[in-house]
């Protein structure tokens, strides 16, 4: 039980006042999965709405993108006021400058669609409460840190995981057809048929 406490206050302090506001250097974001088509692609920002991105396979064509974009350059915010967690996975934003004058900060928040199973990031202006923490790890790869076990009965919770439930699928949102990075909601694939597990691995460039 004592772990649970300092993950709250985190939390907490992490929505209320902590500001994401150290900036790392740039880097790509590729993609390493089984599936051959999927596996070395980066990912692009693909406009999905006013000032609104996706994030779309560079390579892949589809609807709404027949040929290749090239590769966005990211950024990971973390915060001044959070102190580096024993296992590295430090908390933060994914940020991307939308290329506009001045571009606009922008950062990466889950969409929710609560008829299917997986959620679309997409790139919003600024942050705020629906921006989503995320971690890299050790190897670079991009996670979501979960402390409540949803697999037992009743869940148990305490014991902080790292997830990697990223998938490439073809997606529809706002009228845009992309092939694009999803995360999975629950220990399952994307219903969407064709999609591919992948991990999201971070290269400074
Ligand atoms: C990330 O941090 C930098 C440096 O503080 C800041 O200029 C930028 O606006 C931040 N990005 C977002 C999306 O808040
Ligand atoms: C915490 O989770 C990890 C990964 O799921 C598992 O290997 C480990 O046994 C768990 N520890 C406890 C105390 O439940």
């Amino acid at each position: 039980m004592k772990l649970i406490l300092p993950t709250i206050t985190l939390a907490l302090s992490a929505l209320t006042s902590a500001q994401y506001d150290v900036e790392s250097k740039s880097f790509r974001l590729i993609l390493s999965s089984k599936d051959t088509k999927v596996n070395g692609q980066t990912l692009s920002a693909c406009h999905t709405g006013a000032a609104i991105e996706s994030l779309c396979l560079s390579g892949t064509p589809s609807t709404s993108k027949p040929d290749p974009i090239a590769a966005a350059t990211f950024r990971f915010n973390t915060s001044s006021n959070i102190e580096t967690p024993a296992d590295g996975n430090v908390p933060g934003i994914l940020t991307y400058k939308l290329n506009a004058s001045p571009p606009i900060p922008s950062s990466l928040e889950f969409f929710y669609d609560p008829t299917t199973n997986y959620a679309l990031p997409l790139l919003f202006p600024g942050q705020g409460a629906d921006t989503q923490t995320l971690a890299f790890d050790k190897k670079n790869l991009l996670n979501v840190q979960g402390y409540v076990n949803y697999k037992t009965s009743p869940p148990t919770a305490g014991n902080t995981t790292a997830y990697y439930r990223w998938y490439s699928c073809s997606t529809y949102f706002s009228g845009y057809q992309y092939v694009n990075l999803v995360w999975a909601l629950g220990d399952a694939k994307p219903e969407t048929p064709g999609c591919a597990k992948v991990d999201v691995k971070r290269v400074f460039i």
